[in-house]
């Protein structure tokens, strides 16, 4: 089977998205989020994100199979996200994703949420590079690996030792009192602000790893927005946002550079939610188009959680042959990046 059609289930956080693919041709990309019903919290509700996404998991499904023009029948496998997330929201998707594979009779891949934020740039930029290098930035996550194989290898050379990119973003902008999910808030605010204002620590930078850890950061601002608070001054809240990103992105670009000569691999993929991050983007492609890497990112709206990146994993998985999933397939809330088929 070369281009085989794929139904993707995505509940791994508050995001109940559903993606249909043939092979890299995305046909629909369709998303119900409950952000709104958690922004009152600063953060994810599991439990409010978990009954968000049984409401929206019909509904969702039907819209993008009329998008696509396609029907049940037609699909050649269903993929469901499996882990890492939210224990109670993964169960929705994957308890969903087991009833339609078994009324449907149609095999049934469990899949690794992270290397599916790798898998979807095939759906814009072709076929992956064997291999590439992958920076994941989420809410979750921040890791380099190595990917000869998205469907069969995929190898971690580094990651977050506390907060992950997302995470960070998100700390600081509640901080700023700026709301919530905070990285396109920071994103857009730091458009005003000098991101040479403020010099803020760049943790591990020269550690000789390929870790990342921001929560030296999170609290070097806290500390200077409460010393200027202390000192009766207005608080500079672009100049913090920009400098604050600068940091954050300075250290996510050099670390990705450095691995791809370190493994004179000449292809780096950026994914997860932070990819559409404007100044990581832009800053990525300086420094890969300065060392003779060639940069994929996808557009902003595959980079944070969608039902697509599911599918375009699910159909790299039958593509390359690898066994379905077994049934009873458990939902993993802390799935080893690793893992890329439960
Ligand atoms: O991949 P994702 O949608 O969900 C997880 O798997 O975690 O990532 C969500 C994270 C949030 O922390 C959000 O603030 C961040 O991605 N994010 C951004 C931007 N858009 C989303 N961070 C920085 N700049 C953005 N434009
Ligand atoms: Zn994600």
């Amino acid at each position: 089977m070369s281009e085989p059609l794929v139904l993707g289930i995505e509940t791994s956080c508050d995001e109940t998205g559903i993606g249909i693919v043939r092979g890299h041709t995305l046909l629909a990309d369709t998303v119900a989020s409950s952000v709104d019903l958690h922004a009152r919290f600063g953060g994810v509700v599991p439990e409010v994100a978990s009954r968000a996404h049984l409401e929206a998991m019909t509904p969702t499904i039907e819209r993008a199979l009329k998008t696509a023009g396609v029907s049940l029948d037609d699909l050649d496998a269903i993929a469901v996200t499996a882990g890492p997330g939210l224990a109670g929201t993964l169960m929705v998707g994957v308890a969903a994703a087991k009833a339609y594979a078994l009324a449907l009779g149609k095999p049934l891949y469990g899949v690794n949420h992270l290397a599916a934020h790798v898998a979807v740039d095939q759906l814009e930029h072709g076929p992956l590079p064997k291999p590439c290098v992958s920076l994941l930035v989420s809410g979750g996550h921040s890791s380099l690996l190595l990917v000869p194989d998205v469907a069969t290898d995929v190898r971690s050379l580094g990651s977050t030792v506390d907060d992950a990119a997302g995470e960070a973003f998100d700390k600081v902008a509640r901080m700023l009192d700026l709301g919530f999910p905070g990285g396109p808030i920071i994103d857009r605010t730091a458009r005003a602000g000098d991101p040479a204002a403020i010099t803020f620590p760049r943790g591990k930078l020269d550690d000789g790893t390929y870790d990342f850890s921001f929560s030296g950061l999170k609290s070097a601002v806290a500390r200077w927005v409460e010393a200027k608070e202390r000192a009766g001054e207005p608080v500079p809240i672009a100049d913090v946002a920009a400098s604050f990103q600068e940091a954050v992105v300075d250290v996510l670009t050099r670390k990705a550079v450095a691995v791809c000569k370190a493994h004179d691999v000449d292809h780096l993929q950026i994914g997860g939610g932070v990819a559409a991050n404007s100044r990581l983007r832009e800053m990525a492609k300086q420094r890969c188009d300065k060392a003779g890497i060639r940069l994929r990112v996808p557009r902003p709206g595959l980079c944070t959680d969608n039902g697509a990146m599911v599918a375009a994993l699910g159909a790299e998985l039958v593509s390359s042959g690898v066994a379905d999933s077994r049934l009873d397939l458990p939902a993993d809330s802390s799935l080893p990046v690793t893992t890329v088929r439960v």
